[in-house]
């Protein structure tokens, strides 16, 4: 690893509330807690659009107007999803700037998702008016729903690579 991002790593977690977290019986569990409840919220709004991009789901509710009444639950829920990951990653800093799975979800498959997530809530209202693009918004909640899929695949292999 390089030198400066080691010795990031390092510094992070012997902030105080890093060696906190970590000294804790129950504050970990509760801040893990606190990511997956996030990160439900988010992936959970998400693939809601996701599939009404698709075609599924009632018809009467269009993806625009479903995005539109998800969208300030959909940002919480990533709000509360990058605090509680921040911490976790704070506790092991240095751990995980090595360890390639997190890598991998936070250096590649969190921004992609993110920057295809912000297209799609800008590009629906286009998408509602011009039936040519379905095929376009098909692509972009299927390529969505994948990404999503592979960052909680990612994290989930954390623990089990190095
Ligand atoms: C917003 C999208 C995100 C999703 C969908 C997501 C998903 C997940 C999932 C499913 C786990 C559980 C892995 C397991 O225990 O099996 C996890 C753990 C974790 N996440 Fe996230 N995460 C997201 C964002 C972040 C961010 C932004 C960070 C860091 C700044 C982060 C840092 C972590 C850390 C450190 C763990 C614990 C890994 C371990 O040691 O087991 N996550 N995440």
């Amino acid at each position: 690893m390089d030198g400066s991002l080691a010795n990031f790593g390092y510094w992070l977690q012997n902030r105080p509330f890093a060696l906190a977290i970590a000294g804790s019986d129950w504050v970990y569990p509760f801040v893990q807690a606190t990511h997956f409840t996030g990160l439900s919220v988010w992936v959970g709004t998400n693939i809601a659009v996701d599939l009404s991009l698709l075609g599924a789901g009632k018809k009467s509710t269009p993806p625009l107007q479903l995005s539109d009444a998800l969208f300030i639950w959909n940002w919480i829920g990533f709000a509360i999803a990058v605090t509680g990951g921040f911490l976790l990653f704070s506790v092991s800093a240095a751990t995980y700037l090595t360890n390639i799975a997190f890598l991998t979800k936070l250096g590649i498959l969190v921004p992609l998702g993110l920057v295809l997530h912000i297209v799609i809530q800008r590009k629906a209202p286009e998408w509602e008016k011009s039936q040519e693009t379905s095929s376009m918004a098909k692509l972009a909640g299927f390529t969505e729903l994948l990404l999503w899929l592979s960052v909680i695949t990612a994290a989930v292999l954390i623990p089990y690579v190095g």
